[in-house]
């Protein structure tokens, strides 16, 4: 892993979409996985700015890692909607191309299967943007998902439902399921870049980093992805053990 310790939330932000901005100006069908929830707004809004200063998306395919099961794709809350507000509507993409599991899919394991045979298609992912949970999941890959799993159903953990009560009127409207991508799904992905942001986010950025891979911490399964960098701010980062190396590292590349 490629530990990157930024000052602030905002210039982890920008450091991350350089990556991506970087991949799609290089190839400009780049394959993205997208995430939703707080940590990525900063960095759709550089992407924003990105297309706005003339970068061209049309070609850019996305794959949403999750939604919320029994939520309707305009439902309020629902992840599709949130990418349509946050980012899909503000750049030049082609709708066609942006993929976000279908929390209404009658046949959901169908549904799953065909997710993961569009991904193939596609090529599979180039760059892959995750969050961290505080209970250490990626995508709803609750503690205890298979380091193997694919995309399927899943039932979120109490501690989910009361994080993200936030964006709903009451707790007890939070989905109980989701649709998730699997963390096999996600280690497959050529390049992730994983974004934690706050104190709320130092204890499973710990147990991630510097723990032993642990179905029980689902993104320490990303210890074992060949190319994932980690964007950090100081207080997500607060207790890392080898918090110097890191940054003495990240300060001294090979040329
Ligand atoms: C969302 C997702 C989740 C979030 C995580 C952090 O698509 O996959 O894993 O990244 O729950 O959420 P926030 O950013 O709201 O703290």
């Amino acid at each position: 892993m490629n530990i990157i310790i930024c000052p602030t939330a905002e210039a982890a932000s920008l450091r991350a979409a350089d990556m991506i901005t970087e991949a799609v100006r290089k190839r400009p069908e780049t394959v993205l996985g997208l995430a939703t929830g707080s940590t990525p707004t900063l960095l759709y809004k550089a992407l924003i700015q990105a297309h706005r200063d003339g970068l061209d998306f049309s070609r850019v395919r996305t794959f949403n890692l999750d939604e919320y099961h029994g939520l309707a794709p305009d439902h309020p809350q629902s992840y599709r909607r949130f990418m349509e507000e946050q980012l899909f509507n503000h750049l030049n993409l082609d709708l066609a191309n942006t993929h976000v599991p279908d929390g209404l899919a009658k046949d959901v394991a169908a549904h799953c299967a065909a997710y993961e045979a569009e991904i193939k298609a596609a090529g599979g992912i180039d760059i892959q943007v995750l969050g961290i949970g505080s209970n250490g999941h990626i995508g709803f890959n609750e503690p205890a998902s298979s380091l193997v799993s694919r995309t399927r159903l899943v039932a979120l953990t109490q501690q989910t439902i009361s994080d993200n009560a936030r964006f709903f009127d009451a707790a007890d409207e939070v989905p109980r399921h989701a649709i998730s991508m699997g963390i096999g799904t996600i280690l497959e992905a050529k390049r992730c870049i994983m974004l934690c942001f706050g104190e709320h986010k130092a204890k499973a950025v710990r147990a991630a980093i510097e723990g032993g891979v642990s179905q029980f911490t689902p993104a320490s399964a990303l210890q074992m992805h060949p190319d994932t960098t980690v964007f950090l701010d100081e207080a997500a980062a607060a207790d890392l053990e080898l918090k110097e190396y890191y940054r003495w590292s990240a300060a001294n590349q090979p040329a």
